[in-house]
């Protein structure tokens, strides 16, 4: 386990803690909890480039690196890198914070998703322009 800073430079779209009931059988956290957790970052990263209505159209990596426990903090970090007309594809980088008397931070996971804006009928919507900001 490498004990690793957080961002200095941004804030997490996310910040929550692993609770007793997002375990697994192993006693250390579900690891869907943690999907779940990061699709809900992206997507509010998403929906601000986007500037309104969006989906999950794809999970295109996700990397487990170090195990989540009850009681660890999770911040998910959640940067675009990349846009087409419709599509919005996010970076996520979560991070583990325990033992607060002696605070360790862990890199747990990283995963990329691609988003699409969607119109009224649910169809894919061209995305606003960043220079309308
Ligand atoms: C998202 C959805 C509207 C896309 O419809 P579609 O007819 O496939 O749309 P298109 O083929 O025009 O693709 C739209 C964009 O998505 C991108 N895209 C489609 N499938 C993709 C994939 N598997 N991976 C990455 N990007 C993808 C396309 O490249 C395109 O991007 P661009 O406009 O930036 O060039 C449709 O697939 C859908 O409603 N899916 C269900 C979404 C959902 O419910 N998500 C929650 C899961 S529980």
């Amino acid at each position: 386990m490498t004990t690793v800073e957080l961002p200095k430079d941004k804030l997490p779209a996310i910040k929550i803690a692993a609770m007793p009931k997002d375990t697994n059988p192993g006693g250390s956290i579900f690891g869907g909890w943690i999907m779940s957790q990061i699709d809900i970052a992206a997507g509010i990263t998403a929906l601000e480039r986007a500037k309104g209505r969006v989906v999950t159209v794809a999970v295109n990596s996700m990397e487990f690196h170090e195990p989540v426990f009850v009681g660890d903090v999770i911040s998910c970090y959640a940067d675009v890198v990349k846009t087409g007309n419709t599509s919005i594809t996010i970076k996520v980088e979560v991070y583990a914070e325990r033992n607060p008397s002696n605070k360790e931070i862990v890199k747990v996971t990283q995963a990329e998703l691609t988003f699409v804006a969607l119109d009224e009928n649910r169809k894919p919507r061209q995305l606003p322009n960043l220079d309308t900001e």
